[in-house]
């Protein structure tokens, strides 16, 4: 687990280099100040009306915004300029017309959002809130595998929570950086298998909440604040 205590605010013009990630948290009660929903494509602002839940389409449209608000000082263009494609399991990435080696992920999850900026390597990341309900053994049960559920076994009570948050985040970001996410039938094995050559690093964004970041290579992780919110 990597304890960030640091994240670092950054300049307006944003550069990333060969062997560096980039990781970026927010916080949405922040995002509600900027009122920019004419950076959204036709498109988002489709996918955000259908979104019925409140909560769900707000983190949808926030994290959008800051999303490209964000790609904007690495491509150094206005954020409606961007331009996004989808593979089949509706990871996005940036359009070949930009030319640019940037490669990015992003997680959301109760107020909570994180963005991870690589260059030229697949990157994922992904944020879960600690939900002290969950039943997380019969998620485990079906997703984890055995050497993932021996190693919750060996904690028990909370420990055994953060555990499973843990080693969760640390399959999705696998997953998400692949880009086929929870549609991939072998989630079982990954963690043991060789698709986890992948470079993985737990960090701590703020108290109650479990993140990962993963990369194809091993990257120097620079951790930032989008904004200076209370965490
Ligand atoms: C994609 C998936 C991992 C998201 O998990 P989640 O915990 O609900 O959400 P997170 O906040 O961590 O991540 C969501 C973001 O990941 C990105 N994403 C979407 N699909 C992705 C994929 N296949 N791989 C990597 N990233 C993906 C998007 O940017 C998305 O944010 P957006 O909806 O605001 O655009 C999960 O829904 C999944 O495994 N789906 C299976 C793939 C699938 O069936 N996709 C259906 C669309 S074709």
């Amino acid at each position: 687990m990597n304890n960030v205590t640091n994240w670092q605010p950054a300049s307006d013009q944003l550069v990333i280099s060969p062997g560096n990630l980039h990781v970026w948290r927010f916080n949405f009660s922040d995002c509600n100040q900027i009122k920019q929903l004419s950076i959204l494509s036709t498109d988002e602002r489709v996918r955000a009306k259908r979104l019925l839940v409140p909560t769900k389409q707000q983190q949808f449209i926030n994290t959008r915004m800051q999303l490209r608000l964000l790609l904007s000082r690495y491509l150094t263009i206005p954020p409606e300029q961007i331009n996004f494609k989808y593979n089949n399991y509706g990871k996005p990435s940036l359009k070949q017309q930009h030319n640019q080696p940037i490669t990015f992920n992003l997680s959301h999850s109760g107020s909570l959002g994180v963005i991870a900026i690589g260059y030229d390597c697949a990157v994922g990341i992904d944020i879960e809130e600690i939900d002290a309900k969950l039943n997380y053994l019969q998620l485990a049960n079906r997703y984890f595998s055995e050497a993932e559920i021996n190693q919750l076994q060996e904690r028990t009570g909370s420990e055994q929570r953060d555990e499973f948050y843990r080693l969760w985040t640390q399959k999705e970001a696998i997953m998400k950086m692949v880009g086929t996410g929870f549609s991939n039938t072998k989630a079982k094995e990954i963690g043991d298998s060789p698709i986890s050559n992948a470079c993985t690093t737990n960090f701590t964004v703020a108290a109650k909440y479990k993140a990962t970041a993963a990369a194809a290579e091993k990257l120097i992780i620079n951790y930032h604040d989008l904004n200076f919110g209370d965490y």
